[in-house]
């Protein structure tokens, strides 16, 4: 049973006895083996963190579980958060399970349709902004402030400590912290909330590669970029609020931060649902793409273990899965030897 994020690591957490054991069955995502991209990214072993199994779809929840229930404990009603569109669907559900009001800002034309139904069924408030989630984070910071109301995103340090629970869950799953963990990084709270985890399990931690989209890639370029665009929308980030922690946990790790080609992600994110039978968004599937990107250049990843991290589900972004396939098709009477010569 998924017992929920606060109840399996409380001791972990900064938690009271005041603070409500918010859950929707967050954590606990599976390590799912990809033999077949192992064998070209050359390790020994690559196993992927299938953080789409969370209640929302994403990683989110994890953070979220904890900053909504601490917002519940001082007290609050009200919350904001802005979004590249997990960050909002996992708070909508989080306050309404808290019966917290949700406010989201998302950057116009950029949030992938299922992101956007679940705030919508959630009964989130949403605000739609002209302007990119860099701008659209700059504004809700203000608007907490302000208004004295809860602020969702991870600059909240809540999130983090959350997200640090997925460090222990690889640790636990494989009986010691692996060689090496791969993940997108957008915002840069999740390798942040990852390098805590790890530090705090103590002994050995591993590398850390951190993969952005070619075009917003600001922690690759070492500077922000003002016009961020990828196919890749969750990291669709030119100027990430927790650059400087970031940057500590790629350095202290000896591990780096690499671009990749949209092509790239979109290729690397049809091999891992054609090949390991994991359907995620394309966000998640950047780190699987720099792998092997980083395989081509002859880094040499033999004898090691390796984890990916796959952030959301496939399903929060059909209509990019679909726009990269070949399509659907064809449509057929309803005649056996239409069908038969169709799938032949
Ligand atoms: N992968 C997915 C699917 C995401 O939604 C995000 C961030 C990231 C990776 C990057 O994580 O920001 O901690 O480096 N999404 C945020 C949002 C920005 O608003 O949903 P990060």
């Amino acid at each position: 049973m998924r017992r929920g994020v606060l109840a399996r690591w409380a001791s972990r957490l900064p938690l009271t006895e005041k603070t409500p054991l918010l859950t929707l069955g967050e954590g606990d995502t599976p390590l799912v083996p990809a033999p077949s991209l192992a064998r070209d990214v050359g390790c020994a072993e690559l196993w992927l963190k299938f953080e789409g199994q969370n209640p929302t779809g994403s990683f989110k929840d994890r953070g979220m579980v904890v900053a909504v229930a601490k917002a519940l404990e001082a007290g609050l009603s009200s919350a904001v958060c802005a979004s590249t569109g997990n960050t909002s669907a996992s708070a909508a559900a989080y306050c309404a399970a808290a019966g917290i009001a949700c406010n989201v800002v998302v950057p116009e034309g950029k949030v992938a349709l299922g992101k956007m139904a679940q705030a919508v069924a959630h009964g989130a408030r949403i605000v739609v902004l002209r302007g990119n989630f860099d701008a659209a984070l700059v504004r809700v910071r203000e608007v907490a402030e302000r208004r004295g109301i809860a602020l969702l995103n991870s600059v909240n340090p809540h999130r983090i400590e959350g997200q640090k629970t997925a460090a222990f869950e690889v640790a636990e799953a494989l009986g010691r912290a692996p060689d090496v963990l791969a993940l997108p990084v957008g915002n840069a709270g999740n390798i942040t909330a990852y390098w805590r985890g790890f530090t705090e399990l103590g002994g050995r931690r591993p590398v850390l590669l951190g993969f952005q989209a070619a075009g917003a890639a600001p922690l690759v370029s070492g500077s922000p970029v003002a016009r961020p665009e990828t196919v890749a929308t969750a990291i669709r980030i030119g100027n990430p609020a927790s650059w400087k922690a970031a940057a500590a946990a790629q350095r202290e790790s000896g591990g780096l931060f690499a671009a990749v080609t949209d092509a790239e992600i979109l290729a690397a994110s049809r091999r891992l649902s054609r090949e390991a039978g994991v359907f995620c968004e394309p966000a998640s599937a950047a780190p699987v793409a720099g792998l092997l990107r980083l395989a081509r250049e002859k880094t040499d990843f033999s004898g090691r273990i390796v984890v990916a991290v796959l952030t959301g589900h496939g399903l929060k972004d059909p209509q990019s899965a679909i726009d990269a396939q070949a399509g659907v098709g064809p449509t057929v009477d309803d005649d056996p030897a239409a069908l038969e010569a169709a799938l032949a």
